[in-house]
């Protein structure tokens, strides 16, 4: 352990460039949104200073109306593709216009909660409090705009998980027509088969000029998007955000950003029920302009168990995922194997990510489950061991995939080993 926490901060002060960490050099040379807030926890064990910085970095590029952006272009570079120009958000300083899941109110609490120094954490973390609850008001009011409690994603991109399967369906509806003519620097970093298709390229960047035609205006991104999906990965994500920042919020003689989240995750938290599906034992996307579910068993479906959800769901959960640690070496993997549309190197199609591995083990522990939580992160472990700090990995070999030296699988290692 010694060894591997050695190797995990080495990787993490590579990509440490100030004031935020690129998630890997080449591939990704900005800062992302939840990679900063998964980053800042593994920082928190030698530097918590630094780790407050990193998130307050990102909230410092929150929109005026309380979005925070999925990618912050803090220095220029060619390398990456669509750069601001394609983006076109008119931010002060250069900004994507799409969300990303909102780990920052876990993040917060979490670092708080294990803080040493408590007098400086609170005055670091009461800095940050409105503005994530902005960002948590800012989701129900434009993503969920008839109330129902859960919030859609409007492009794969917001989700984390690009090509997973659960948008297939759905992204049939985006056109490509008039898409502008692009190179993608992805694919000159990291194997073209282990990447999005060219297809769904064009219907990323479709979106993209979708909605920058309708000025980035929140207010109407909604309803005019043909891609409206109700992901239990995302909003479990932010149902525990929300649950964190009102515990935190208490904990700082903040009542109203208290109460105001805890009515945030209680209606969603009722809500995410309609998204179980007894087939599968785990919960599954809902495609919101057709109001059906969507049949695809991919991890965000497994994710939910991040938030509180009943017992007998995360029980269901656990013996999913010991279904299919009969069928792959390593689990977690990113969609079921026993699919026929799994892909063991695609992305997030099939591979093992350890921020999944993460946020599943935590939920997972947190519902009594602490035998699959702990294979999970031995599990984790043996992926470190085997292959180094990976982008993600084949979960039936083992074998790295996408970038190398990869800050946010540094930043969980930290988490398992510390
Ligand atoms: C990419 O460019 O692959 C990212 O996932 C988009 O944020």
């Amino acid at each position: 352990p010694a060894k591997v926490y050695d190797h995990a901060l080495e990787v993490l002060k590579e990509n440490d460039r100030g004031t935020y960490t690129v998630p890997t050099k080449g591939l990704y040379p900005f800062q992302w949104n939840w990679d900063s807030c998964l980053t800042a926890l593994g920082q928190s064990h030698y530097d918590e200073g630094r780790a407050w910085t990193e998130i307050e970095t990102l909230f410092a590029h929150q929109w005026p109306d309380g979005m925070v952006p999925h990618i912050v272009f803090h220095v220029y570079s060619d390398g990456y593709f669509p750069g601001p120009d394609v983006w076109g958000t008119n931010r002060p300083t250069a900004t994507s216009g799409i969300t990303q899941p909102p780990v920052a109110g876990f993040a917060i609490r979490r670092l708080y909660d294990r803080a040493k120094d408590k007098a400086a954490a609170a005055e670091r973390a009461r800095g940050l409090l409105a503005k994530v609850d902005a960002w948590h008001e800012w989701f129900y009011a434009n993503r969920d705009p008839r109330s129902e409690g859960l919030v859609a994603i409007l492009h794969p991109w917001e989700s984390g998980r690009d090509n997973s399967i659960d948008w297939d369906e759905a992204f049939e509806r985006v056109p490509t027509e008039g898409v502008a003519p692009y190179t993608r620097r992805d694919t000159q970093h990291a194997d073209p088969a282990h990447r999005p298709t060219k297809a769904q390229y064009d219907r990323y960047l479709w979106l993209v000029e979708h909605f920058r035609a309708l000025g980035w205006d929140n207010s109407r991104l909604h309803d005019a998007s043909p891609f409206q999906v109700v992901d239990p990965g995302f909003n479990a994500i932010l149902i525990r955000s929300c649950t964190d920042l009102a515990d935190l919020a208490d904990a700082l003689g903040e009542p109203a950003i208290a109460a105001a989240n805890r009515a945030r995750a209680a209606k969603g938290l009722a809500a995410l029920g309609s998204l179980w599906s007894a087939a599968h034992s785990q919960y599954v996307c809902q495609d919101r302009t057709t109001g059906m579910l969507i049949d695809s068993a991919s991890i965000g479906g497994l994710l939910a168990v991040f938030a509180a959800i009943p017992a007998e769901q995360a029980r269901g959960i656990a013996r999913t995922i010991e279904r299919q640690a009969g069928l792959v070496k390593y689990i977690v993997p990113s969609h079921d194997p026993a699919d026929t549309r799994f892909e063991a190197k695609r992305y997030w199609r099939g591979p093992a990510w350890l921020v999944m591995n993460y946020m599943i083990a935590d939920g997972l522990k947190a519902a009594g489950e602490t035998e699959i939580a702990a294979r999970i992160v031995e599990s984790s472990l043996e992926l470190i061991a085997r292959s180094g700090f990976a982008e993600y990995y084949d979960p039936l070999t083992g074998e790295p995939c996408g970038g190398g030296r990869f800050t946010w699988t540094a930043a969980m290692v930290i988490e398992f080993v510390e």
